[in-house]
């Protein structure tokens, strides 16, 4: 297939980029905006691959997309493109607004002129906390967050573009993803890079939010099997084999890095924190997709890909990111 790919100088988009180029011999064109959480570090061993090709630019941007459309010729835009931190979005929703409805809007208006497949990658956060059993596609979408909340706009919109002009649309929620490439602001990766330079863990409240961690080249797989076998208009869910509480998550963190507890410091939970997260995948199961990666395994690989690329890392430690992190934190990093 020849792919447009937005946001995929993401975490988990240049995952994906990465597998449909190298185990499903796709074309793929990455358009993205470069926000501060995406890289060209995240694809640099794909940009030699003359199936491959990045474009700059916003996914807001008309004019934009319309020229990644006429240069990539994709049979297919899958949409990544998003402002991905719940605690941003606390604190500076408007961007989240701008790419989650305006953006969303733009491609699939470009979607709808050129006849395309669209698959849009969401969120379980899209159906809020569960105390106990787990989320179908059928619960009910109850957003907490203004990050969550964009979410469950951009995916009701591209279900009215399946409803109302029969465009062929997909909806892939995924559970809460980690593995190499993803930005330290995010739990996993802050607490390994915390922990491996004896910086303070800051855990939000008693660190009981359960999350159902999925790792995101399983992810990037449920996404490409959708892409490939989903029914068009239909939503299908992806998660992790294993749920797992925050608090637990940084106590393997400390031993698997060598760190000590005592770097564990409880700190005021963030607004609206939703408790936990439980995703049923059956109906993905059922087109024959199955997560691959257990958490035990898929952690100790990633604590180790981050001590072993230090390149990749250091660049944002000593950037733009100690400011958010005083800001968030209250604190310097070492
Ligand atoms: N990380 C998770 O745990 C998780 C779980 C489920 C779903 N998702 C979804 O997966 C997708 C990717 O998440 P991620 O963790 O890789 O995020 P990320 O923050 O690492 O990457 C987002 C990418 O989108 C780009 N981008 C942002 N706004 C843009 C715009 N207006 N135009 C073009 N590009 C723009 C950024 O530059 C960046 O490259 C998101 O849609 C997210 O909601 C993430």
């Amino acid at each position: 297939m020849r792919l447009l790919v937005c946001g995929g100088a993401g975490f988990i988009g240049s995952t994906f980029a990465r597998l449909r180029l190298n185990d499903h011999g796709d074309d793929v064109t990455v358009l993205d905006k470069l926000t501060y959480a995406g890289r060209e570090e995240n694809f640099h061993d794909l940009s030699g691959d003359e199936r491959f090709h990045f474009r700059r630019g916003a996914i807001e941007d008309g004019e934009a997309v319309a020229a990644a459309i006429e240069a990539a010729s994709p049979e297919a835009i899958v949409n990544f493109a998003a402002e991905t931190h719940v605690d941003r979005s606390i604190a500076e929703p408007d961007a989240f607004v701008r790419t989650h409805a305006l953006g969303t809007y733009v491609l699939l208006e470009a979607a709808r002129e050129h006849g395309l497949r669209y698959l849009q990658v969401s969120t379980d956060e899209v159906y809020g906390s569960i105390d106990v059993g787990t989320f179908t596609e059928e619960s009910p979408l109850r957003p907490s967050s203004p990050y969550s909340a964009t979410k469950t706009g951009a995916d009701l919109l591209v279900e009215s573009y399946f409803h109302t002009y029969g465009l062929t649309t997909l909806i892939c929620r995924g559970s809460n993803n980690y593995g190499p490439y993803q930005y330290p602001e995010k739990l996993i990766p802050l607490m390994i890079l915390n922990a491996l330079h004896g910086d303070p863990l800051p855990v939000y409240g008693d660190g009981m939010q359960v999350r159902n961690w999925i790792h995101s080249t399983d992810f990037a797989g449920a996404i490409g099997h959708v892409l490939e076998h989903g029914v068009p208009g239909e939503v299908y869910n992806a998660g992790g084999p294993d749920e797992e509480a925050n608090i637990d998550v940084v106590r393997r963190i400390i031993e698997l890095s060598g760190a000590s507890e005592s770097q564990i410091e409880h700190i005021t939970d963030r607004p609206g924190h939703d408790r936990r997260y439980s995703l049923s995948s059956e109906k993905v199961r059922a087109l024959g997709w199955a997560p691959r990666v257990r958490f035990d395994e898929g952690l100790a690989d990633t604590v180790a890909w981050y001590r072993e690329n230090s390149w990749w890392w250091e660049p944002v430690r000593s950037g733009d990111y100690r400011s958010y992190y005083e800001r968030q934190y209250g604190r310097s990093l070492r």
